[in-house]
């Protein structure tokens, strides 16, 4: 089967990366993760509507998560791939951090599966299959995306695939067992070896990937326990028992993608192609899943452009405002040189997980715009946007504790 055609584009400019909060009016919450929130927002100019992502600054210097940031940030501006979220244009303040990206109204796959309990088996394939390919294109440029699971997996407008959230992917991976050591992920569906602490590679996302088809194919990812301890303790030693019921192409699957050892799991040995190669996939037309030809089993009854209708009221019933910037006279910039602070203080551990590099990295400056966070365009003072108004209806600031409880935050760990 010939490879599907994966390309980078060529990056956007600087200028076509340019924007600023005050173009955008702030339509809805669409949802909420560990770091900051996002919402649905339309561009005065075009009234084309996007999904903004708003980091705090301060909470990702105290989270260590700068170096996760910026990588975050590389890789949406680096990668263009029909099953990868989009990237239009990233800035700052001097408090916050902004990605703006394609609006996918179909919502999570977390958002189905919670409706459907499961997805029947021809669903689940096409899903699987483009986030296949998505992988597949990551995996070739040397990213490991490390964060696979149902709230990070949305749907667009046709109910095709976009992955989004690259918070803890990393780059420079070129191996399916090697590479990467931070303990980090989402439990239910972290490998063997990273549960285990050991270093690993590419081959972790198709554990997850595995894992996430189970879920699809079952309604529970495997190994499931809602204790931690024991989670892991059955990730890595318990033999993998699949339900009744299950096609015999789909079990082998899960059994070869759920394999312990890295190094013998599918994918790892072959590649992406080798994935793609499994009977499960049989008649998958590659090159017309990747142009989007094959028509999707669901696609969302979209009644307007900004229609939230597939996101959990939880978030879409929140007002859409941007948190104020921390307190006192010196705003942002306090707030910057505490999580200086914070950092430096911190970095004597020297196993600190995704956030490794920003220990030794501490910055000497924090000024607005600084070399931290360089990449992001420095665009206005948050205390401008203040007296803009913006911030006139703003209520509670993220408290940072994931919404979804433990089980399900992507969560980093020293
Ligand atoms: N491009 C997008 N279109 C629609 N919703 C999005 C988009 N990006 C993120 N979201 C929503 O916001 C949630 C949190 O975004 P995510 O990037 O996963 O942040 P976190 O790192 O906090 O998990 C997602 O699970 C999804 O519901
Ligand atoms: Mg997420």
């Amino acid at each position: 089967m010939p490879p599907p055609a994966t390309r980078s584009e060529p990056l956007p400019s600087g200028s076509t990366m340019r924007a600023r909060v005050t173009d955008f009016a702030l339509l809805k919450v669409l949802g909420r993760g560990s770091f900051g929130k996002v919402m649905l927002v339309r561009k005065h100019d075009s009234g084309h509507v996007y999904a903004m992502k708003v980091l705090q600054k301060d909470h990702i210097r105290k989270r260590k998560q700068v170096l996760n940031t910026r990588t975050e940030r590389d890789i949406l501006v680096r990668v263009r791939h029909p099953f990868i979220v989009g990237l239009k244009y990233a800035f700052q303040t001097s408090d916050k951090l902004y990605f703006v990206m394609d609006y996918c109204p179909g919502g999570e796959l977390f958002f189905h599966l919670g409706k459907e309990g499961r997805f029947h088996e021809g669903r689940a394939k096409f899903y699987a299959a483009q986030i296949l390919l998505a992988l597949e294109h990551l995996h070739s440029i040397g990213v490991v995306y490390r964060d696979l699971k149902p709230e990070n997996v949305l749907l667009d407008e046709h109910g095709n695939v976009k992955i989004t959230d690259f918070g803890l992917s990393k780059a420079g991976v070129v191996d399916s067992a090697t590479g990467a050591k931070s303990f980090c992920g989402t439990p239910e569906y972290l490998p063997p070896e990273v549960v285990k602490r050991l270093e690993y590679g590419t081959a972790a996302d198709w554990w997850s990937l595995g894992a996430l088809l189970h879920e699809m194919l079952t309604g529970w990812p495997p190994f499931f326990s809602q204790d931690r301890t024991e989670l892991f303790r059955r990730i890595a030693g318990e033999e993998l028992a699949l339900p009744e019921g299950l096609t015999v192409e789909a079990a082998d699957l899960l059994r070869c993608l759920l394999n312990k050892d890295p190094r013998a799991r599918l994918g790892s040995v072959g590649g992406a192609a080798s994935v793609r190669a499994h009977s499960f996939f049989a008649g998958v037309d590659w090159q017309a899943l990747y142009d989007r030809r094959i028509p999707t089993p669901w696609t969302p009854e979209i009644r307007a452009v900004d229609d939230v209708r597939f996101f959990d009221t939880e978030f879409t019933g929140k007002p859409a405002v941007l948190s104020p910037p921390p307190a006192g006279p010196a705003g942002g910039l306090a707030a910057a040189v505490r999580g200086a602070a914070a950092a430096a203080a911190s970095s004597s551990s020297s196993t600190a997980a995704t956030g490794a590099g920003l220990g030794s990295a501490a910055p000497s400056s924090s000024l607005p715009g600084d070399h931290q966070f360089a990449g992001f365009t420095y665009v206005e003072d948050a205390s401008s946007m203040m007296r803009a108004g913006l911030h006139a209806a703003a209520a509670g600031a993220p408290g940072g504790s994931a919404v979804r409880g433990p089980a399900t935050a992507g969560y980093a760990m020293a």
